[in-house]
């Protein structure tokens, strides 16, 4: 079975080399593995909570955005979307809300170091802490359930997060699925096999220590300039060197083949200076980043091209939320009147007295419903969808909203039938559900 693999970007800051070796590289390579699909996102609600900088954001945004395409992300593989262009997710996330228990959110690790942050300064608990760093977690659960991702490669700093949207997903599907899992439970994926790229100063490389490399900013030249300011020992020219203990070698390796990274350490045992091999790093680093650096350049020329990308990634991102949320609008109880009313208490029709919604997949691979009257006559036709699970996504909605569901629907009425007819076929189905 396909695995849907979901994760979201925070928009926030410009993406050094660490960021582009531990996540964006890995994630790219991933994505086109067989049998998995893959969501990635720009998590700009997220963005919201943690700066109040309009221009910052929307910088953001679009450098991240940039740096995801010119890093070789295919976006006809890929679903890749703003969260912010998915009016669903919000609309899920007040559903979530309403399942999950206050006292879950405040063992929120992030929530809860900002209290101890206050507490450690002799403030109010509660100081600066807004109800959207509170709620952090049931946004990230609605990101996730969403699209019902099976795998969710995330940092270490998150797995809570991924451990909570699991419970409330539990908590909905026991409370509303009737016997049937409305959401996939999320597992937390952690990349053990990527490497964390050390920074200028052997720690982990990040914006907080600010020892980072950056990975387009500043060109060629910045690239030079900061790798010239990686710490070494002060080894002259000539003297072995230990490449173990050197986090140069570290950052050389994340952009080496085998045989590149054993001819590296071989030479340092044999005494070149460090000079000489920071060149070879940013030799190395700029083959690899160059023509990204270029890609990138094109893209923040061009931002309409981004902004035509992630609206493509929208739409084919709603076409999977739009059925589902209105699912689990049902689910809930948020009906429309028109199919209580119609339904008629006591006179459940026959099922064999009702119209048929049958689904298949042609010979072209694609996927369809059709609706036919109880006595075999095809009232409805969809459209191809790629998926099996949009058309069925439909077909529930229909049978549960009845003619509701009509407006906007991927569906034609067949050749000589009235539309007065399919509406009171799909009331007949709805009605004898009841
Ligand atoms: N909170 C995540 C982070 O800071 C980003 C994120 C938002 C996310 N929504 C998500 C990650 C959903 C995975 C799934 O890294």
């Amino acid at each position: 079975m396909t695995q849907r693999v979901l994760t979201g970007i925070t928009t926030t800051g410009t993406p050094h080399l660490g960021n582009y070796v531990g996540a964006i590289r890995p994630a790219i390579a991933a994505s086109r593995e067989p049998g998995v699909e893959s969501f990635f996102f720009l998590a700009d609600y997220h963005a919201l909570i943690k700066c109040d900088d309009p221009a910052r954001i929307a910088r953001s945004r679009l450098e991240i955005a940039a740096t995801w395409l010119a890093a070789g992300l295919d976006t006809n593989r890929v679903t890749f979307y703003r969260q912010s262009d998915i009016p669903e997710i919000t609309e899920l996330n007040w559903l979530l809300t309403c399942v999950t228990a206050k006292g879950q959110m405040n063992r929120a690790h992030a929530y809860k170091a900002s209290v101890d942050a206050n507490v450690a300064k002799e403030e109010d608990p509660d100081a600066g802490i807004t109800m959207g760093l509170y709620c952090y977690p049931i946004l990230m659960a609605a990101d996730i359930l969403m699209f019902n991702a099976h795998r969710v490669p995330v940092g270490r700093d998150q797995v809570q997060h991924i451990e909570m949207a699991r419970d409330v997903a539990m908590r909905f599907n026991h409370l509303y699925g009737q016997g049937k899992e409305l959401f996939v439970l999320p597992e937390v994926e952690i990349e053990e096999s990527v490497a964390t790229l050390p920074g200028l100063d052997g720690r982990k490389m990040s914006k907080s220590y600010d020892n980072t490399v950056p990975l387009f900013e500043g060109g060629s030249k910045a690239l030079k300039e900061a790798i010239a300011r990686i710490v070494t020992d002060s080894k002259l020219p000539g003297e072995p060197k230990d490449p173990d203990s050197a986090h140069l070698v570290t950052i050389h390796d994340a952009f080496a083949d085998a045989a590149t990274r054993d001819a590296f350490r071989a030479d340092l045992r044999g005494g070149l200076g460090w000079g000489e091999a920071k060149q070879r790093v940013v030799q190395l680093i700029e083959a690899h980043v160059g023509p990204m650096r270029e890609r990138y350049a094109d893209l923040i020329a061009h931002p309409e091209r981004i902004e035509e990308v992630l609206q493509a990634g929208a739409a084919k991102a709603r076409a999977t939320a739009t059925p589902f949320l209105s699912e689990l609008r049902q689910a809930v109880g948020l009906r429309q009147m028109v199919a209580v009313a119609q339904a008629q208490p006591g006179k459940a029709a026959v099922r064999s007295d009702v119209p048929v919604f049958k689904q298949y997949r042609e010979a072209d691979g694609q996927f369809y419903f059709k609706l036919t009257s109880a006595g075999g006559d095809l009232l409805l036709q969809s459209q191809a969808f790629a998926e099996g699970r949009e058309a069925g996504s439909w077909v529930k909605r229909f049978k549960t909203e009845g003619a509701q569901a009509l407006a906007g629907a991927p569906v034609s009425l067949a050749d000589g039938v009235d539309a007065a007819t399919v509406e009171a076929a799909l009331a007949a189905l709805v009605a004898a559900q009841e």
